[in-house]
């Protein structure tokens, strides 16, 4: 399977009720192992969780710490755009040359890098007079 595909596959799995928008996210770590998210939803917070994050937080559950590849699905009109929080999330567990491929549903693509979609990312160097 491919990220893609890993994907496409877990955002039949996402939990959009109050947006109805589902989106599945799927990385490779840097340790090969590949891990999926999808969006999920809640009544306290509408605006849920993101496919993105989720993939992350399955990495961190899984014991890896850093994204080598990462790819995101969403029935869009053009290839879906992170959300603010997602860049910056996926910034902090990513180099700046790591390969962001986001995808649509009927087959647009757009390959974008983390630096491209975050640059002058906060990093823990901003913190390093603490
Ligand atoms: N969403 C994602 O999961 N990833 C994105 O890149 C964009 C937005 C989700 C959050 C929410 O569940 C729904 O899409 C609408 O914002």
């Amino acid at each position: 399977m491919t990220l893609l595909d890993t994907a496409r596959a877990v955002r039949e799995n996402a939990h959009a009720p109050y947006s109805k928008f589902k989106v599945g996210a799927a990385l490779r770590s840097t340790s090969g192992a590949v891990y999926a998210g999808c969006n999920v939803e809640n009544v306290a917070y509408p605006e849920g969780t993101c496919a993105e994050a989720g993939a992350i937080a399955a990495m961190i559950a899984g014991g890896d710490k850093r994204i080598a590849e990462i790819a995101v699905i969403a029935d869009s009109p053009q290839p879906v755009s992170p959300c603010g929080g997602c860049r910056q999330k996926i910034a902090e567990f990513a180099d700046g040359d790591v390969v962001v491929t986001l995808h649509t549903t009927d087959g647009a693509v757009l390959q974008t890098t983390v630096f491209a979609l975050l640059p002058g990312v906060f990093d823990a160097d901003y913190m390093s007079r603490v």
